[in-house]
């Protein structure tokens, strides 16, 4: 059974000061995540065919490190603690491997910031979600470079969960509660 279709509700788009503050938290763990696998995977990528997307992906990093305090401002403001937490990330010395696994994060994330932006805008949090809409913009830019290095298309993005009460996190990540120290990765 799929939601990639379905439209959010007014009441899935109602949430409280305290459900923004931890789904923003969420947010941030994937912000940490893609810090860190941009800054690991930039380095290891090796062979020629991958050099541009290796210089590229060092870009990445200093962009998603923008993004984590861009989050972890907004946070703060909300009355909220940012969290320190990055969700796992996956290591793999094929180069492949670690371009499909940053590629299916940041359209994990695209679907999620698509999600917090209307979030934003029915809580009255424009400044949020300008925010918000800045950071989807590189992720989306992210997305297209690792789309082209693999040679695919973008794929569409993956739509959270709907039900705010449960995470949204899911298909392998982890709440953070139970989050394993390293993430299997699907064979391809
Ligand atoms: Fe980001
Ligand atoms: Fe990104």
């Amino acid at each position: 059974m799929k939601h990639m279709t379905k439209a959010p509700t007014t009441a899935e788009l109602n949430i409280t000061r305290e459900q923004m503050i931890r789904l923003l938290n969420e947010d941030l763990a994937g912000e940490y995540q893609a810090i860190i696998a941009y800054t690991v995977y930039s380095q290891v990528l090796k062979g020629a065919a991958y050099t541009d997307i290796a210089r590229e992906l060092e870009a990445h990093a200093g962009e998603e490190l923008q993004h984590a305090l861009k989050l972890a401002k907004q946070i703060d403001y909300l009355g909220g603690m940012p969290g320190v937490t990055p969700k796992p990330v996956i290591t793999s010395s094929d180069p492949v491997t670690m371009l499909r696994a940053d590629l299916e994060n940041e359209r994990e994330t695209v679907g999620r910031y698509r999600e917090r932006i209307r979030q934003a805008e029915a809580m009255g949090e424009f400044a949020l979600s300008e925010t918000l809409r800045a950071i989807i913009v590189q992720e989306q830019e992210h997305e297209i470079d690792l789309a082209a290095a693999l040679g695919i298309d973008v794929p569409l993005p993956k739509t959270p969960a709907a039900n705010n009460d449960r995470s949204p996190l899911k298909n392998g990540h982890t709440a953070r509660r139970s989050a394993p120290a390293t993430a299997k990765t699907n064979s391809p």
